[in-house]
Order: structure tokens, then sequence, then C-alpha cells
């Protein structure tokens, strides 16, 4: 059930003195099969299991989608129990902020979060690294599981935990997809069915990029060829591009963990997605 900050404290302790384990999987809600993977991958790796659900004012900017995010508590909530979640934490804004965010402490790792979508959404992961270490404040979970969709907020996190010591294991799980290959979000409620249909194209391009850099292919040529795809498909890209998957950074010729990680406007929902791999 949803509980307090005091109860989820008094529960955790209570476990901890035990011995007993707990894993925490935060989110924003309107939950699908992608947050019930986390919540089933953290069931077999901890005793216990917490789950959040904030849709976080701070990561949001002016003129994104923060009124109109998909909020559908009653069903997140049967979904949670019926998954084996033992606690639900759904503060309100004013729990979370009662200064309000502009007196708000935040924490930023500025090298990975002013790229990539964060260029594109300035100030997003400041505003996730804050509400992530709130979060884990209050939970205090022994690990923590974050979905590989969201790979660049992955790697912020994971760094942000290393940087600030923070006494918790981040666990990354892979993309859950739909039979098209369009990666599970809540953003994609956005889409009218047919968009939904030309939706597959994201995939389909980041695939296409993967299969040309295999076979030794110019990335820059893949890459023209790829937006092309998702030009066609009804896509605006707001970035699309091949990184180091360990650092993030311009991938160099000699990288071999590459990921292809890209950004697209369709209709009223902007999309991410990302693909990793090797090369030899
Ligand atoms: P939200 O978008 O609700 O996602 C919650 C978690 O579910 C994230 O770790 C995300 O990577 C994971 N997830 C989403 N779609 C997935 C998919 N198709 N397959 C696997 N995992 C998926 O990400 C956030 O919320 C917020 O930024 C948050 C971390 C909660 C901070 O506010």
């Amino acid at each position: 059930t949803t509980a307090a900050i005091s109860t989820i404290r008094e529960h955790v302790n209570a476990w901890r003195r035990k011995g007993e384990t707990v894993a925490f999987v935060p989110t924003m809600g309107n939950l699908h099969q992608g947050h019930i993977t986390l919540v089933n991958e953290a069931k077999k790796r901890a005793d216990h299991v917490v789950v959040s659900i904030f849709v976080n004012p701070m990561q949001f900017s002016a003129n994104e989608d923060l009124d109109g995010y998909p909020r559908t508590l009653e069903q997140d909530s049967d979904k949670l129990m019926a998954a084996g979640t033992e606690i639900l934490f759904t503060p309100t804004p004013e729990i979370i902020y009662p200064n309000g965010l502009a007196q708000q402490t935040f924490v930023e790792v500025p090298d990975i979060g002013d790229q990539l979508c964060g260029a594109s959404r300035p100030g997003h992961f400041r505003g996730v690294a804050t509400i992530v270490t709130k979060l884990f404040n209050i939970v205090q979970p022994d690990i923590a599981l974050f979905g590989r969709k969201d790979f660049q907020q992955l790697m912020i996190i994971k760094t942000m935990v290393s940087d600030l010591s923070m006494p918790i294991e981040v666990i990354g799980v892979d993309t859950i997809r739909e039979a098209s290959g369009l990666a599970m979000s809540s953003r994609n409620g956005y889409l009218t069915a047919e968009e939904k249909h030309s939706a597959a194209a994201l995939k389909q391009a980041l695939d296409t990029i993967v299969e040309a850099i295999k076979h030794g292919e110019s990335t820059e040529v893949a890459i023209v060829t790829a937006k092309k795809q998702l030009t066609n498909a009804g896509f605006t890209p707001d970035y699309l591009e091949v990184r180091n998957a360990k650092t993030l950074r311009q991938a160099t010729a000699t990288d071999t963990d590459l990921v292809v990680i890209a950004a697209a406007y369709l209709g009223k929902a902007r999309l991410i997605d990302n693909v990793s791999f090797s090369r030899n």
C-alpha cells in the first residue's frame, strides 16, 4: 500500500535488522511491461521490493509535458500488487519539495548530463539525479533497478552513486519492446494508432546503423541513411549518434563497445531508444 516516508523507513529498518535485503524501483507511473520487468527482476535479487511513483516536476522544463503526463495510479497500484510489491511510495510534490523547486539543493552529473538528451532538455538530468538521490535517502535500498532504455539516465545514476559514495548497487535491465520493436514507454500513449505503427522505424533505424558498422561501413553514411528512414516514417530526429557505450563519449575508430542512441519526435511524442553492441 501507499506509505509515508516514516513508514517506509520503519519497514526498511526492520528488514535490515533481520539481515534482509531491499530492492528499489523508482518510476513516474503509467506502468507498462518494462516497469513490471524491473519489479520482477528486483524480486529475484532482493528479499523485499519498494516501488515509487512520482511524476517529478524538477525534471520537466516549462514547455514539456508535466501536466499532461499520464497519471493512472489505480491501475498502476493493481499491477504492482499483482507483481508482489510490498511498499508503494506515491508522494505529492509538496512532500518531496516542501520549499518549492527554487530553494532545492540539487545533484548534477555535468560531464554525462549535458549532452544528448541533456543538451535538448536543459536541467532534465539535474532533476533526475536530485530526485533519485532524495528517493535513495528516503528508501535506503541495497539495490536499485533502472532500464537500459534510458541509457544516458542509467549511466548518470551509476556515475552519481560512484562519485558520491552511495552504498547502493545500481542494476541495468534490458529494454522491453512491443512486437514491432518499439520500446515500451509511457509516452507511446501520445501516439495515434497510425503513428504507433510508424514508430517502429526508430528501432529499425538503430538496427540499420548497427548492421552497417558491423559490416565495416562508414558510421557517417549509416547515420545519414538511418536519418532518412526516420524522416520517411514521419519522425523529426533530435539526435542520432554512435557513442562509446562505457563513457558515452564520441566513438573513436578503435572503440569496441558502442551504443547507437537516438531521440526523435513523432506527433506529440518525443521518443528515445538505443542499442548497444560490440564490434571486433
Ligand atoms: P519512468 O520513465 O517511469 O521509468 C522508470 C524506470 O523504468 C526507468 O528506470 C526506465 O529506464 C525503466 N523503463 C522504462 N521503459 C522501459 C522499457 N521499455 N524497458 C525497460 N525498462 C524501462 O525514468 C523515469 O521514470 C524517471 O526519470 C525516474 C528515474 C523515476 C526519476 O524520476
